[in-house]
């Protein structure tokens, strides 16, 4: 009896251990078919947004630029701008991207500014390198584009990407809406509201202070003016053309009599005269800028009553008498803002020292224009100008001014470019 229970209870649970184990196969078998249904309608709708992102491209491309640009070309870039690279353009494209440099914006020491448009609508600004006697090799020229691709910053304009053929050099950056902030300080007509001024001169400082001490490879400007802040949509400021100064040669209206670099009436003593160049030149370029923003006019205008010619000598020499008062209500600077202002003022006489060392660095301007470091008296940054005086062609040589600008040699490469690439 007890087997035959036995038995029974065995047969009774074994037949419940198969049906636990045919439920158990039926609710993973359910499992498996779910999870493979939702793969596959996961992997489906993948498939569907790549064929909805690859039809827009080609559509915006049809339609805005009639081009024949190859969707390698684009995959790669959008590839490249996740890996953080600019990316390598060919000739063809930036005619396309460009509509055959159709749209001047400007030019400059390196070569002419237009604007283009991506196939995916994003606007970009276009700078077509002056053909040089020095040909860059092309590794030089990579590695230098590498480090300026790799900078990223909100007061920096970006660079999206490069063409290095042998007809065309250019490099593509981000367009930027409101033009180089020269346009907004010396142009009556386009005030901006002094506040503005007053941010565009911390976000610019911030730019520059990024490229001294922030990013990876420490980067010296050589031409801080006022074409080289660009304005966005809403007048915020970035830096342009860094870099550059290592990537490529300048023509001739940036070098003056004595063979220096940078911007005559920006750049530093240092720059025109046999001596070692550090970051600092930015840094006194950096205080020309500053009274110019404070000003809203040219450092220099010849003609002038009094001495007031050379804005920042007289600034200094206010300063001196203890009678910056002056200087704001010259500016017109308002009363609510001229603490503010006397900073700046005092900022921008630290930066135009003489001596390299005596400028403060860029880290320390930031603070101390949003006043967060206490600023000093400053000294006199003239005094090595004390031999000078009177008339006002021996003031423009002294202050590096010469009277060449931006040469017709732009115009005429520009032209021969476009016929080459027609
Ligand atoms: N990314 C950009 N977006 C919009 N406009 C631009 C851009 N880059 C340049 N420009 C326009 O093109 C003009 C010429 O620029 P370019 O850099 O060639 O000359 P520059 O700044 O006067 O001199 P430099 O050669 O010393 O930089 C600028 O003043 C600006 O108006
Ligand atoms: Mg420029």
């Amino acid at each position: 009896m007890s087997n035959t229970s036995t038995n029974s209870d065995t047969s009774g649970l074994s037949a419940g251990a198969t049906a636990a184990t045919i439920a158990l196969g039926v609710v993973g078998g359910i499992v498996v078919i779910v999870i493979a249904i939702a793969i596959i309608r996961c992997i489906q709708k993948n498939k569907m947004q790549a064929r909805n992102t690859s039809m827009q491209i080609t559509s915006v491309s049809a339609v805005n630029v009639n081009s024949n640009i190859d969707m390698v070309t684009i995959e790669r870039f959008l590839a490249d701008i996740v890996k953080e690279r600019p990316v390598r353009f060919t000739t063809q494209n930036i005619i396309d991207f460009t509509q055959n440099f159709a749209q001047k914006l400007g030019s400059g020491g390196f070569g002419i500014v237009y604007k283009g448009q991506f196939p995916n609508g994003v606007q970009i600004a276009v700078k077509v390198l002056h053909k040089t006697q020095d040909k860059r090799a092309e590794e030089q020229f990579m590695a230098e584009i590498g480090t300026i691709g790799r900078t990223y910053h909100i007061n920096l304009v970006q660079l999206y990407g490069f063409c290095f053929d042998d007809t065309l050099k250019a490099l593509i950056y981000e367009y930027m809406e409101k033009g180089s902030l020269d346009g907004y300080l010396f142009d009556e007509s386009q005030k901006l509201k002094w506040e503005k001024l007053h941010e565009i001169a911390i976000g610019t400082a911030k730019g520059i202070r990024y490229l001294h001490e922030e990013c990876q490879k420490k980067i010296v400007h050589y031409d801080i003016k006022p074409g080289n802040v660009l304005l966005d949509a809403n007048f915020s400021p970035k830096v342009a053309d860094f870099g550059l100064a290592r990537l490529c040669d300048r023509d001739n209206s940036h070098i003056s009599l004595t063979g220096g670099r940078g911007t005559p009436g920006y750049a530093a003593p240092e720059l025109w005269m046999p001596y070692p160049v550090t970051h600092k030149c930015d840094v006194y370029s950096y205080g020309m800028l500053l009274f110019e923003i404070l000003g809203r006019r040219r450092n220099l205008i010849i003609g002038l009553a009094e001495s007031r010619e050379w804005f920042p000598r007289w600034i200094w020499d206010k300063f001196e008498e203890g009678e910056l008062e002056s200087v704001m209500s010259n500016c017109g600077i308002e009363y609510t803002d001229r603490d503010k202002a006397e900073r700046m003022c005092k900022v921008a006489l630290w930066c135009v020292q003489y001596q390299p060392d005596a400028r403060p660095s860029m880290n320390s301007v930031v603070r101390m224009l949003e006043g967060e470091e206490e600023i000093i008296a400053p000294t006199n940054p003239f005094q090595y100008m004390m031999s000078f005086d009177g008339s006002s062609s021996q003031w423009s040589e002294s202050r590096g001014y010469s009277t060449s600008t931006t040469s017709a040699t732009n115009e005429s490469e520009a032209n021969s470019l476009i016929h080459q690439n027609q």
